[in-house]
């Protein structure tokens, strides 16, 4: 690529993550969180629409990942963490990352990543362009450090959770001992939840920030069996995006090479996404080995191992660990389902429509419900049509009624919140009782007796 066209596509690219971000905060999406206060660096609220759709795309997980499965159980562990379980895990003494100083402009960036960083005082270059004054690399621990109770000592310390693995491993025993029978190895422990993690730096939108989510599951297998395993939960992984709707060519799996790899995994490959500004990590699938059940048994005397029938004798299970991130699978999410298309307003004239194109399990309003006028002639009508498909078990989401302004924009605001369908309660609706069903991908308009609007949001939902 020239250096033109090159620079052409980072204007481009760059732009369209403005558009999104705009879009996130004008429809409540995303708000930068305490705005009003100056903000509060690397965090974000979820307003309105972001809400459902964060809802909605962590039911499905949870859906698929153990509803749908006879070898995976649930588990909702606290946030606030036993400092002896972090110990052990070691993070207390190594989840750190390298960080540098600049004696100059004060600013902090991550000694791995200072090309990547734009120099405060001179942002058309990174700081070792501008000839920055840097120290040497010191290790900075990203957990967030709290204490508990009245008493300020050392027994008193407890951490927010930098992942949501280590309640699953410490709680090992008791799941296994209460589900008995019911789950044989290989199965899963599953987990969704807030993780926190104190970044040097934050940034790209809810990309890296100091609290987010985080949905996975640690699987465990038969010593030996591991290897086999990686590879299928790498696929179904891979699968569980494209199945949403997400481009396969904006998907890649990179492998961690070297001094990438942590110290408990044996291998471990990353799913990225191409956002705007390059390649991003939306999810790890490790292979954990028996790290962390040999840790916390060693650590709390607690055997955490489990009993072969078949086999007749007791193995530590290794462990095969998908973790997704929530705010950057909806971060991908957005930026995939992001469009904007060139419609014609009259035989002469276009302008630009844009919209989301959720796949509509992921949509946060799933059916709009649009009487054509305010007119109080329709409006019992759209009410009548409004309560039925809110209550109707097929449309299974977010209805919203909306009455104000034209038809036209009201149609171009769902398109842009990427609602699927719409249903619009005309004059003829009052005669007929019909009403019509508009698709939010193809804007065909099609008449359906109100009698069968149920089973007919359900056909159109179930792509
Ligand atoms: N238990 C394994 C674990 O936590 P991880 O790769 O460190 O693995 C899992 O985190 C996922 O959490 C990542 O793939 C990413 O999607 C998300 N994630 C990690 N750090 C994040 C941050 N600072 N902001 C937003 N998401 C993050």
């Amino acid at each position: 690529m020239s250096e033109d066209t090159k620079a052409t596509k980072d204007t481009k690219d760059a732009e369209k993550m403005e558009k999104i971000v705009s879009l996130c905060k004008r429809r409540g999406f995303i708000f930068q969180s305490a705005e009003i206060y100056g903000g509060l660096n690397g965090c974000w609220d979820y307003g309105p629409l972001g809400t459902e759709l964060k809802r909605n795309l962590k039911d499905y997980w949870w859906r698929k990942h153990v509803r749908e499965r006879d070898d995976v159980v649930g588990l909702d562990g606290s946030i606030l963490t036993h400092q002896e379980a972090l110990k052990a895990s070691g993070h207390v003494g190594g989840f750190s990352d390298p960080m540098v100083d600049c004696r100059t402009c004060k600013s902090r960036f991550r000694a791995d990543q200072v090309c990547d960083h734009k120099c405060p005082e001179k942002p058309s270059k990174n700081p070792e362009e501008n000839g920055c004054d840097l120290t040497e690399p010191r290790d900075f621990n990203l957990m967030f450090e709290t204490k508990m109770g009245a008493s300020a000592g050392e027994g008193a310390t407890a951490y927010l959770r930098p992942e949501t693995a280590q309640s699953i491993f410490v709680q090992f025993k008791n799941v296994c001992d209460q589900t008995g029978e019911r789950v044989k190895m290989p199965f899963g422990i599953a987990q969704i939840g807030k993780a926190f993690r104190n970044e040097i730096t934050t940034g790209n939108f809810i990309f890296r920030t100091r609290e987010f989510e985080i949905m996975e599951i640690e699987f465990f297998v038969k010593p030996g069996e591991d290897e086999e395993w990686h590879k299928r939960w790498l696929d179904d992984c891979m699968s569980w995006y494209t199945d949403l709707g997400v481009s396969p060519d904006r998907l890649r799996v990179r492998e961690h090479e070297g001094k990438e790899l942590a110290h408990y995994a044996k291998a471990t490959y990353d799913i990225e996404y191409q956002f705007p500004w390059g390649w991003g990590e939306i999810q790890g699938v490790a292979n954990r080995t028996d790290f962390d059940l040999k840790a916390h048994s060693k650590a709390s005397g607690t055997t955490l191992d489990y009993f072969d029938q078949e086999a007749n004798e007791r193995v530590v299970p290794y462990v095969i660990e998908p973790a997704a991130g929530v705010d950057r699978g909806l971060m991908a999410f957005l930026v995939d389902a992001y469009t904007e298309e060139e419609v014609a307003t009259s035989s002469d004239k276009t302008e630009t429509r844009v919209l989301l194109k959720f796949h509509p399990d992921l949509a946060p309003v799933k059916v709009a419900v649009l009487p054509l006028s305010r007119n109080e002639k329709l409006a019992p009508l759209a009410a009548e049509v409004y309560n039925m498909v809110r209550k109707s078990g097929a449309v299974n989401g977010f209805v919203q009624f909306d009455d104000a302004q034209s038809i036209g924009r009201r149609y171009r605001r769902q398109d842009e919140i990427g609602t699927p369908l719409c249903v619009t309660v005309d004059f003829d609706s009052l005669d007929d009782n019909a009403v019509t069903i508009r698709d939010r991908d193809t804007m065909n308009q099609v008449r359906v007796p109100i009698a069968d609007l149920s089973a007919e949001l359900a056909k159109g939902l179930s792509r």
